[in-house]
């Protein structure tokens, strides 16, 4: 057996050895991160579930949309035929409180809006990077309700994002979309529920309608 001749020295100090694990599970991290980071998209940065910004009005989703009923396309009005879900102007409100409340203190900014003519300053709840491209009506008409991507809508007071919004989120849905499918016309019923396993349901209504989300970057990376 060879043994090692005294004039051999270590390159390193022997306390080097203590940090060879740590260097070792940097290396060995850091690949798996950026791997995990492109694959799954799960950004280190928090998601921002639960934010739920003041509104400048205090409308309620769960009064209007809820108790009163009011389908979600009455005021978001393009979500079947555009990228963009459009939030409803003065104008829809007036269709009511013209007459509804139209004294009430809580109405007072959106008669002042009509009179001006200013827009209501509505706080932006949802919002991927600009370097991201979504499509609302790709989605409503295929089948996915509000439901699967904005929670209860219909049972908040004011709105909060449910769901990360992270490309590791939208991935899941594109690679096994079946448990979200419904029918499309069944949109935006927040309520809705199969009768049947959602799984068979899903694969039916999948193959029926061709559903077959794509997972190429570029179609959410133009
Ligand atoms: C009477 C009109 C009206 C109806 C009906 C309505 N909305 Fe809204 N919605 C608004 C207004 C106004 C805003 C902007 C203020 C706010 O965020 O509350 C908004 C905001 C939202 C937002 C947050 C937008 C953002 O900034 O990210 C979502 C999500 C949303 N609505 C979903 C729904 C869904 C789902 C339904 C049906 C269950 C629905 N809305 C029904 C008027 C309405
Ligand atoms: C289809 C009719 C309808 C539309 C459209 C509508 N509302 Fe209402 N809204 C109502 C009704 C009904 C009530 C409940 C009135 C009551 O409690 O007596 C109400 C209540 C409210 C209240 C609470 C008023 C208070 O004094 O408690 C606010 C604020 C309000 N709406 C804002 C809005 C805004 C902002 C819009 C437009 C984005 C809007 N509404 C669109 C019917 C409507
Ligand atoms: C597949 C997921 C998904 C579905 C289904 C979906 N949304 Fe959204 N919604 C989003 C995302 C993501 C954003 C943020 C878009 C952005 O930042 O450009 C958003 C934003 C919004 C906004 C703010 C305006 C905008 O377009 O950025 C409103 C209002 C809205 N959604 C309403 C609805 C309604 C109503 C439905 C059902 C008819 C619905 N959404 C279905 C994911 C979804
Ligand atoms: C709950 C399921 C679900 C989620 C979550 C989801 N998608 Fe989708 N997506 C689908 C389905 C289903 C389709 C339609 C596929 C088809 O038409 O065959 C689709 C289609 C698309 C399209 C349309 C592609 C085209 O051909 O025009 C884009 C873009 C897209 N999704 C982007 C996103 C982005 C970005 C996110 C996350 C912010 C997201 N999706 C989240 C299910 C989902
Ligand atoms: C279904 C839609 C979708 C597809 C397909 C998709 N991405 Fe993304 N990507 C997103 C969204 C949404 C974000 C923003 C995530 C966030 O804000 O947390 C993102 C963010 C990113 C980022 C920025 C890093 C980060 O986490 O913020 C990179 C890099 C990226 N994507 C690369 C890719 C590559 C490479 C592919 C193909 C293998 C791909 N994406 C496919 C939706 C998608």
């Amino acid at each position: 057996m060879d043994k090692e001749p005294a004039s051999v020295r270590p390159v390193f100090p022997k306390s080097v050895n203590f940090f060879r694990p740590v260097v070792g599970t940097l290396l060995a991290a850091v690949p798996l991160y950026i791997i995990t980071l492109v694959y799954y998209g799960n950004s280190a940065e928090a998601t921002r579930i639960g934010y739920e910004p003041e509104q400048p009005v205090a409308f309620s989703h769960a009064l209007h949309a809820g108790r009163l009923g009011i389908d979600c396309r009455y005021c978001h009005n393009t979500v079947e035929t555009a990228s963009h879900a459009a939030i409803p102007p003065t104008e829809t409100c007036m269709n009511c409180h013209a007459n509804i409340r139209s004294a009430s203190a809580k109405i007072l900014p959106v008669r002042e809006s009509h009179a001006t003519g200013m827009p209501i300053e509505w706080v932006r709840v949802h919002d991927i990077p600009d370097f991201v491209y979504f499509d609302h009506s790709a989605h409503v008409r295929r089948g996915i309700g509000c439901v699967s991507c904005h929670g209860r809508v219909d049972k908040m007071e004011t709105v909060r994002q449910e769901k990360p919004l992270t490309m590791g989120w939208c991935l899941d849905c594109h690679r096994a979309p079946e448990e979200h499918l419904r029918p499309p016309e069944l949109a935006t019923k927040m309520d809705w529920v199969p009768n049947e396993d959602p799984f068979v349901l899903g694969k039916r209504l999948r193959d029926e309608n061709h559903v077959n989300p794509s997972t190429d970057c570029t179609t959410c990376h133009r």
